[in-house]
């Protein structure tokens, strides 16, 4: 059944679409013009009529008519067919949508019940959660369970009709061969709720054998990460009674805290925290406690974290575990009452810093913090409050101390976002999730896209834009890595003569490259990231 996006594609002419917004000029069968979503000399944008999409072979961004008006317009694709829909005179039927949405979750509680009654007759995982302390009773209450690799998957979802939505998201399945796979085949999966409780996405652990620890659903219009917290559903009433969440990094650490009676846990989905993530939780606490693993990617990933936290008017209390220790690990070693210890003796961030200020140590940087952290706060009152404390404690001036603060009026961050090209998000997010070590030199990066890749590296996170810390990128290390071939490789000419009939030929290309790549990279990435 084709739904109402197809057939507002099929009313669209992408050459009319795309002319409204930019000047094309005819190249043989198709268009051509200088790029609007990175600095283009020269024209490397293509329109195809016949193939009714675009493609940049500067900076790799491709689509539909209502890929380019969402970019355009830096609106979801949806919007965009909403907006395009208006202005064309087409009528979309929202509740058609919503109906097709209603049957994924459907499916998705049935794939879930299915895993869970697996991992009861499962000995072996069952075993394994026993030995990590996790109790019956948690395994029922975050539906834990196991994915079998004996294809009973896709025998339900032949079942309830639920095949061939599902092949749109990529959720659950993966085509290998012709034949469909189980994307968490012989994983512990753990179902990810969304604030109303519906199963929207799994997270997928390996046990034993070779493979990615986590195998994680792939981003779609049901599972975004960005606006997901595990725990959130799980820990709501505790979060609303408390008032307060407590934010680690992993899924493990969620379900044993929980178990332990810390139920206002959340974790992100292996990204860093963003702006949504904060908002939701400030529908329903005031305070966040930040427990991060004791090492140097937790600490970073707090820097990332506090500057939502507080724009979303929220309180932040770092709590500091032992270095190499997740939250997980201190209950186990130390027990519960050492944790609640740990977390009723910390600090706001700001009085953390004025502490470290006060008694000498780390004095620069401390300061440093201060005046970023504070230039967050949407309470101007108590954003001043804070300074004039600081100005008495180092007798430095106030209006010197306000001087240094992080200025991010949203317009002009809004401009500086609009240079940077797709590509060049996607490459500015891989560089801040993997800490690869890239020679910025190789690479033809754009002078904003080049400064904000010098100041991550230099681990300034602060001028940051927000459309990168929120990108949404499903596999991130693959798409960083066709990020730097695109950033790297010179596509000839002749090849772009043919426009847009080449685009599986430069895929191929970044393919054939990706041999080359991986070793010096990922490898070595992971490497940087461990050492
Ligand atoms: P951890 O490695 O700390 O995982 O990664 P964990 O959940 O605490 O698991 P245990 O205790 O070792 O069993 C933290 C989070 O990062 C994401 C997951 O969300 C994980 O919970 N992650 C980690 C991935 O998405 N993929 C990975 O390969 C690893
Ligand atoms: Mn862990």
């Amino acid at each position: 059944m084709p739904s109402d996006i197809d057939e507002l594609r099929r009313e669209l002419d992408i050459v009319d679409v795309v002319s409204e917004y930019i000047k094309l000029e005819r190249a043989g069968n198709n268009y051509k013009a200088n790029c609007p979503f990175h600095p283009d000399k020269t024209p490397s944008f293509y329109v195809s009529p016949s193939r009714q999409i675009f493609k940049c072979f500067g900076c790799g961004v491709g689509g539909d008519a209502i890929k380019f008006v969402s970019l355009y317009e830096n609106v979801s694709y949806f919007e965009a067919a909403k907006h395009l829909a208006k202005r064309h005179g087409i009528k979309l039927n929202l509740k058609e949508e919503s109906s097709e949405k209603k049957k994924l979750h459907e499916i998705m509680e049935r794939v879930a019940e299915l895993y869970h009654s697996k991992l009861r007759e499962n000995r072996r995982v069952l075993e394994y959660l026993k030995s990590r302390g996790i109790e019956s009773s948690t395994i029922k209450r975050f539906s834990l369970g196991y994915a079998p690799a004996s294809g009973e998957l896709v025998r339900l979802l032949k079942e309830i009709r639920g095949l061939e939505p599902y092949l749109k998201t990529g959720n659950l399945l993966q085509v290998e061969e012709d034949r469909y796979r189980d994307l968490f085949r012989n994983r512990l999966v753990i179902p990810i709720r969304d604030a109303s409780g519906r199963v929207v996405g799994f997270g997928g652990r390996l046990l034993e054998g070779e493979g990615p620890k986590y195998v994680n659903s792939p981003e779609s219009g049901l599972f975004k990460k960005r606006e997901l917290l595990y725990g959130f559903y799980e820990g709501i009433s505790y979060l609303r009674e408390l008032k307060s969440a407590l934010l680690v990094e992993g899924y493990f650490d969620v379900i044993a805290l929980h178990q332990e009676g810390f139920r206002n846990t959340v974790a992100t989905l292996g990204t860093s925290l963003g702006r949504e993530h904060a908002q939701l939780l400030s529908r329903v606490v005031n305070r966040v406690y930040l427990l991060f693993d004791g090492d140097e990617a937790g600490r970073k990933a707090m820097r990332l974290a506090v500057p939502h936290l507080l724009r979303a008017g929220l309180e932040v209390f770092p709590v500091f575990l032992p270095e190499g220790l997740d939250p997980h690990d201190f209950l186990l070693k130390e027990g519960k009452a050492s944790l609640k210890a740990l977390i009723g003796s910390s600090v706001s961030v700001f009085d953390l810093l004025k502490k470290r200020i006060e008694s000498g140590s780390d004095v620069e940087n401390s300061l440093k913090d201060f005046t970023y952290y504070a230039s967050f706060l949407q309470d101007r009152i108590r954003a001043y409050t804070l300074l004039s404390e600081l100005s008495r404690i180092t007798r430095i001036p106030v209006d010197v101390l306000s001087a240094k603060m992080y200025k991010a009026p949203e317009n002009s961050e809004e401009e500086d976002e609009s240079r940077l090209s797709f590509t060049e998000k996607v490459f500015l997010k891989g560089l801040m999730e993997l800490r690869p070590s890239v020679n910025l030199d190789e690479l033809k990066l754009s002078t904003k896209a080049r400064e904000y890749a010098q100041s991550i590296i230099n681990e300034e996170y602060y001028p940051v834009p927000e459309d990168v810390l929120n990108l949404k990128v499903g596999d991130i290390e693959r798409e960083f890595e066709a990020s730097l071939s695109r950033l790297r490789i010179d596509i000839p000419e002749e090849e772009i003569s043919e426009a847009v009939g080449v685009r599986e030929s430069v895929r191929e290309f970044i393919r054939s490259h990706k041999g080359g790549i991986r070793p010096y990279s990922v490898r070595r990435w992971r490497g940087k990231l461990e050492s």
